[in-house]
């Protein structure tokens, strides 16, 4: 069967068998929504350029400069990231954080080592991220293995955290099923009190992640609706650079 499907603005055709195995596409008769989406804009006319000749040799230093031009220009929440985790067999999951630092080595984000993603980077210390300025119609991949920072990282991140996130953090097993509303504000009571009580503490199960990347991919909207992409993969010294196919 013939079906017309449209992508940034392009209409394509996709033929779709019903061989066993593939999956057929649902129902695509609701016009309304079809219009809708396609109605809505993606980018602004005024896009910043990539240079890619003149890209620097490591991905950490063009990372720096998109995110600082990113975070001159007001871009919304421009340090939040998606990050996808994998369990023991492959099932991947994905969620929204926000960087907590950038050093030579990498990523950081922080989170509780018991919960869902905690858990399955204990069984399978692998991440992508991705960071998507829609202001500036840039997108980062990054993927790579991810490593435990030291414990004061943790301790320093979470200090940093207003009261209530403390509290919030305290209070129950992230990730969890939660019985009702009224528990969690029972237990966010109280560890609002433990707080007052000692307001160094920190759950041990708090943890900074580093995430090393080994490939990072720079991606460009352009007014016309092209598209630049730029990866770079981590080599034997250095890291090696390659254009991709939009
Ligand atoms: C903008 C934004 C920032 C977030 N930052 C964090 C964060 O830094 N650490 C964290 O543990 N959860 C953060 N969250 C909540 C996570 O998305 C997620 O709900 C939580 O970590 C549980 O994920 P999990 O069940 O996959 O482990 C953030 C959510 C949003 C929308």
């Amino acid at each position: 069967m013939l079906y017309p499907l449209s992508y940034g603005g392009q209409e394509l055709r996709v033929y779709v068998t019903s061989r066993p195995g593939i999956r057929r596409l649902p129902d695509m008769s609701n016009d309304s929504w079809r219009d809708r989406l396609r109605a809505l804009p993606v980018f602004d006319d005024d896009l910043p350029g990539f240079a890619t000749d003149a890209a620097p040799a490591d991905p950490i230093t063009l990372f720096t400069e998109w995110l600082n031009s990113a975070i001159d220009d007001g871009a919304s929440q421009p340090h939040a990231m998606t990050i996808a985790t994998a369990d023991a067999e492959g099932a991947p999951s994905a969620r929204t954080l926000l960087l907590k630092d950038l050093t030579p080595e990498g990523f950081w984000f922080a989170t509780m080592s018991n919960s869902r993603k905690g858990l399955q980077l204990g069984e399978n210390p692998r991440a992508a991220l991705l960071f998507y300025w829609r202001e500036h119609g840039r997108q980062v991949r990054v993927s790579g293995d991810v490593v435990v920072g030291d414990r004061a990282a943790a301790e320093a991140d979470f200090l940093q955290r207003s009261t209530d996130a403390r509290a919030v953090a305290i209070a129950g097993p992230q990730s969890e099923v939660l019985p009702g509303r009224e528990r969690f504000e029972s237990a966010v009571a109280d560890a609002r009190a433990i707080l007052e009580f000692k307001p160094d503490y920190v759950p041990t199960a708090w943890t900074a992640y580093l995430v090393k990347p080994a490939a990072v991919e720079f991606w460009q909207a352009t007014r016309d609706r092209d598209q630049v992409r730029l990866r770079y993969t981590r080599a034997a010294e250095g890291w090696t650079r390659e254009l991709l196919w939009p």
